[in-house]
């Protein structure tokens, strides 16, 4: 027993914000457990650390991503674990295809989706929501985003389960062999969906992406590779838990639902405060590069960190009377997609897809009631329900 708080025991899983409040006043960065992370809890220092790549360096994740028995991973050698200049330069070639116009092209095909998808719902019966609503969009905007065809949307759940376990140890060799020849198989996919807009450019990411050139510089085919792995494992949990977090506030919530259904135009002042008080990603790791101080604690060099963004969220002295839920809040709080130069590439699509995802959602139903109790996840970074029971009543 090392004596230190366990954030991923099942009480704290399930009221995270006291403990974190507890570690704001008394431990604002101290070790613990699973791992013996250095945990960051205050608002500035958060801000601080996002601030100071240098000192507080991205490349950890590749270590964790690409173990020996692995080998080969595509997504350990993406930019999200890379820090300047490798990543300045290949955050440069993708920021363009990522713009406006991208976003314009997908708003259209994610009202489809979610047309699609909350037409299924069966009415006045215990549904799983992760299963019938928050899973689906995410993963059938994913697919689309990175060239799959829709049979092959379904997949990407399992693929990206299996990229994010594999730092998960020990591992047995039955699951190390299904990883594996899940990267294989990713991999084979997307690059068939590379050689085909390579034959055949469309008006999508993948074809801009083929095309982006900085300087005369393109992206090479491996990069091209690791760009897609990384947006399999960025854009689907997160999204998965922002919409499982939305629901949930739907349901506790009848007098927000009541204003919601009032004035849809209120939708993403909603989104805004679920991502400010649940944000999906809870804590984002990080490894020194040497020794340093944050509210007077010293870090030793080569300390893996964990920024948790679900403190910082919950400060009082950056949100006033943090612990009340209040979309009337002014001011966008960007933490819940990080800060500085790994900023969520992704956040306008994940803001898209929850607003256009609930539109459709209260066009169809008046309000949602609890079908049972709610499963979280097991993880430390990434929070939200597993299985989300819903009872979806329909307009009368
Ligand atoms: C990075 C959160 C959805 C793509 C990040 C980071 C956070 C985050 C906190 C910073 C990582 C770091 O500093 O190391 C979220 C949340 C989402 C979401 C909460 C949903 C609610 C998406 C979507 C996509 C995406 C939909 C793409 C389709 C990315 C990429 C990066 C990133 C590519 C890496 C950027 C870089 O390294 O420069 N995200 N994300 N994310 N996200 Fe998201």
């Amino acid at each position: 027993m090392s004596g230190r708080i366990n954030l991923l025991a099942p009480e704290v899983r399930a009221h995270p914000y006291a403990v974190y409040a507890e570690l704001r006043r008394n431990a604002p960065v101290c070790q613990v457990d699973p791992g013996g992370y250095w945990v960051v809890t205050r608002h500035d220092d958060v801000v601080a650390a996002f601030k100071n790549p240098q000192i507080f360096s991205n490349t950890g994740m590749r270590v964790a991503t690409k173990p020996e028995w692995l080998g080969h991973n595509p997504f350990a050698d993406s930019m999200i674990g890379q820090d300047p200049p490798n990543h300045t330069r290949l955050r440069t070639l993708v920021n363009r295809a990522f713009g406006p116009a991208a976003l314009a092209r997908l708003e259209v095909r994610v009202r489809q989706f979610a047309e699609a998808i909350v037409a299924r719902i069966p009415e006045g019966q215990v549904v799983d929501f992760v299963d019938a609503f928050t899973l689906p969009l995410p993963a059938s905007v994913i697919g689309e985003l990175i060239g799959l065809e829709p049979s092959l949307h379904a997949r990407c759940k399992r693929w990206a389960d299996d990229l994010t376990s594999i730092s998960a140890n020990p591992q047995d060799e039955k699951r190390r062999e299904e990883i594996r020849a899940t990267v294989r198989e990713a991999e084979t996919e997307m690059a068939a969906v590379l050689a085909r807009r390579r034959r055949e450019p469309r008006e999508d990411l993948v074809s801009d992406l083929l095309q982006a050139r900085v300087d005369g510089e393109s992206l090479g085919d491996a990069e091209l590779m690791s760009f897609m792995f990384l947006l399999l494992v960025a854009g689907l949990e997160t999204t998965i838990h922002l919409l499982g977090h939305c629901m949930r506030f739907l349901m506790a919530r009848p007098d927000v639902l009541e204003r919601l259904r009032a004035d849809r135009s209120l939708l993403p002042r909603f989104v805004e405060e679920v991502l400010r008080y649940e944000p999906p990603v809870q804590a984002i790791a990080r490894l020194t590069t040497a020794e340093t101080e944050l509210s007077g604690v010293r870090i030793p060099a080569g300390a893996r960190v964990m920024l948790l963004i679900g403190s910082a969220n919950h400060d009082d002295t950056r949100f006033p009377d943090a612990e009340s839920f209040n979309m009337d809040r002014e001011g966008v709080n960007n933490l819940p997609f990080g800060h500085g130069i790994h900023f969520c590439l992704g956040a306008p699509l994940a803001r898209l897809e929850a607003r256009i995802g609930l539109d459709v959602l209260l066009s169809r139903f008046s309000r949602f009631t609890s079908g049972g109790p709610l499963e979280w996840n097991h993880s430390f970074t990434v929070r939200g329900p597993r299985v989300l029971p819903v009872v979806a009543h329909a307009k009368p």
